[in-house]
């Protein structure tokens, strides 16, 4: 098989970075075309230098990395250095991104991209959808050179910023609605599966036992990660970002069904919400495919052997 062309749009965040590092680590499966970065977590002079930050961990500098929106489409900027920390990656002691960013804007990027690419592309996001939905307005033709969308974002449940919504939905309903409505093919990844990929304490030893650079900065973030999310809302670090590459990477892990989504942009205590209609009671046709199980022990696996592929580096 060869590479399937990729792109990942992100808001490095720690299981942002675990995201990253898990897609550099699949060398033979993925051909990583450029990383596009948004604010979310953190701003976004924080967010794109970090995702420079694990390029550099890696020794990749040829995969380009670029800045795109510094903020929502509509509504106020919301962060989450509560759970990430000031710098996005606390617990990593990464130094400062030795090789720049890339000139263009991130949109620019996926539009010329997508719309240049020989076969179609895979879109992996990871944060707030603002990027991608300005990329679909300034150029709707990209959509037919998409192979798939896989978005960490929203919940059939409950929300983890609010009681009905997920921060990367909630950091930009608008920019999720024009997506969920594009007709690219979608795949979900909510809550209701990331809180069932809970790196516990064994889990995040045997990762520790690589005895590797990627494995100390995958340790170290998860550590401070892990005491935030435990005092904030769950009981123990959800690799929320890692499931959309573990997806890409092995499928069978997830279990999920086809329906129809809605953002609820509206005002009230529902703003934010991703509608799951599973018993297609809208009528409407189906625009997602909602994940609603995972493997967590094979996806642990699967993502414990892939770190141990990345370079060790100085530990
Ligand atoms: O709600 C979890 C999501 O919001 C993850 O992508 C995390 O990195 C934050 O962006
Ligand atoms: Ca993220």
């Amino acid at each position: 098989m060869s590479p399937r062309p990729l792109i990942v749009d992100c808001d490095p965040g720690q299981d942002d970075a675990v995201a990253l590092l898990l897609a550099f680590a699949a060398r033979e499966e993925f051909d990583i075309l450029g990383i596009t970065a948004v604010a979310g977590n953190v701003p976004l002079a924080l967010t794109e230098s970090n995702a420079r930050r694990i390029r550099d961990l890696v020794g990749r500098p040829e995969v380009p990395v670029y800045a795109g929106c510094p903020r929502p489409m509509v509504r106020k900027p919301v962060t989450a250095e509560r759970i990430h920390g000031a710098t996005g990656l606390d617990g990593a002691g990464l130094p400062e991104p030795v090789h720049p960013v890339g000139q263009a804007h991130a949109v620019d990027f996926l539009v010329e991209t997508l719309l240049a690419a020989p076969e179609p592309v895979t879109l992996a996001t990871l944060g707030p959808l603002t990027n991608v939905a300005l990329a679909i307005v300034k150029n709707p033709a990209i959509l037919a050179n998409l192979r798939e969308v896989v978005t960490m974002g929203g919940a059939a449940g409950a929300g983890n910023v609010t009681a009905s919504a997920e921060f990367n939905i909630f950091a930009d309903p608008h920019a999720a609605h024009v997506v969920f409505e594009a007709g690219a093919p979608l795949i979900m990844i909510g809550l209701d599966v990331t809180h069932q990929a809970i790196a516990t304490p064994p889990r995040l030893e045997a990762i520790r036992a690589l005895g590797t650079a990627p494995a100390a900065a995958v340790c170290g973030m998860l550590d401070v990660y892990s005491a935030k999310t435990m005092a904030a809302y769950c009981h123990g670090a959800p690799l929320h970002d890692p499931c959309v590459i573990a997806y890409l990477l092995q499928p069978d892990l997830f279990a999920g069904r086809e329906m129809r989504v809605d953002i609820d942009i509206g005002s009230g205590p529902c703003f934010g919400r991703t509608v799951c209609d599973w018993r297609g009671r809208s009528g409407k046709p189906a625009n997602a495919r909602v994940l609603e199980s995972i493997n967590a022990d094979g996806f642990f696996a699967l993502l414990t052997d892939h770190l141990a592929r990345l370079p060790a580096g100085s530990a």
